[in-house]
């Protein structure tokens, strides 16, 4: 992978990219989420942005992009669902922190808690998985990327996923560890593709990792 990336193969490509952890309603105050700050996912945005790409990023964060890019905020995994299945794309990149299980109801008001229960149980139920739905409906030339956060076995689980959701690119990323993953401006990451030996990147910032990843796409055709 070269430090300077040749990304003139965006120019004029649509890309979509999710980001940030959603955000799953129990009450009118109160949400089930993660640690994903959107900055990956905004990484691969700018630099798609800047290479010419017509860019849409479906976010749960407000996060800072080009003036080019084009912004749609979701909260729940099934807005952000809504918002990545109704979009066309060459290129689609699911950096989004998808919460695997939402509360099965939620309350018009805010819960109460009563006097007599010492005890609350939150009843939950799975959320689509956004990256294998693209994954298995994708387009003849379509690119889908997504990301697997893992804390054990990472190349072995990464894996799974790549082979599971139809992906044609995974970023393996080790999570649960300083300086990679949710909330830092850098990355250590490892891209899987089918057919293809496991390429670690170098530990770096979250916009040289998003360069890499477009450069990497963009070859394999
Ligand atoms: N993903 C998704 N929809 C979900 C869950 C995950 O689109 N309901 C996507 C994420 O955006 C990411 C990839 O799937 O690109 C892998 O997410 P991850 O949480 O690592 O894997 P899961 O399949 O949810 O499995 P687990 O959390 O059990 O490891
Ligand atoms: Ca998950």
């Amino acid at each position: 992978v070269n430090a300077q990336a040749d990304l003139t193969g965006l120019t004029g490509k649509r890309v979509l990219v999710s980001a940030g952890g959603t955000r799953e309603r129990l009450d009118p105050v109160r949400y089930l989420t993660n640690d994903s700050s959107g900055k990956m996912g905004a990484a691969v945005a700018n630099v798609a942005a800047a290479a010419g790409a017509e860019v849409t990023l479906v976010t749960t964060k407000a996060v800072p992009v080009l003036p080019n890019v084009q912004v749609v905020s979701v909260e729940s995994a099934q807005e952000l669902a809504q918002a990545m299945l109704a979009q066309p794309a060459d290129i689609v990149v699911m950096a989004a922190a998808v919460a695997d299980f939402r509360p099965v109801t939620t309350a018009t008001n805010k819960i109460k808690k009563t006097a007599d229960n010492d005890e609350f149980h939150l009843d939950l139920v799975k959320n689509p998985d956004i990256l294998s739905a693209l994954g298995h409906q994708k387009r003849p030339g379509q690119k889908v990327i997504g990301f697997a956060a893992e804390t054990t076995d990472l190349i072995h689980n990464a894996s799974v996923k790549l082979a599971e959701k139809g992906a044609d690119m995974i970023v393996a990323n080790q999570v649960g560890v300083p300086d990679s993953g949710f909330n830092v401006d850098v990355n250590q990451v490892t891209l899987l593709r089918p057919e293809q030996p496991p390429l670690p990147l170098p530990k770096n910032d979250k916009l040289t990792i998003a360069k890499q990843i477009l450069e990497i796409i963009l070859q394999d055709n």
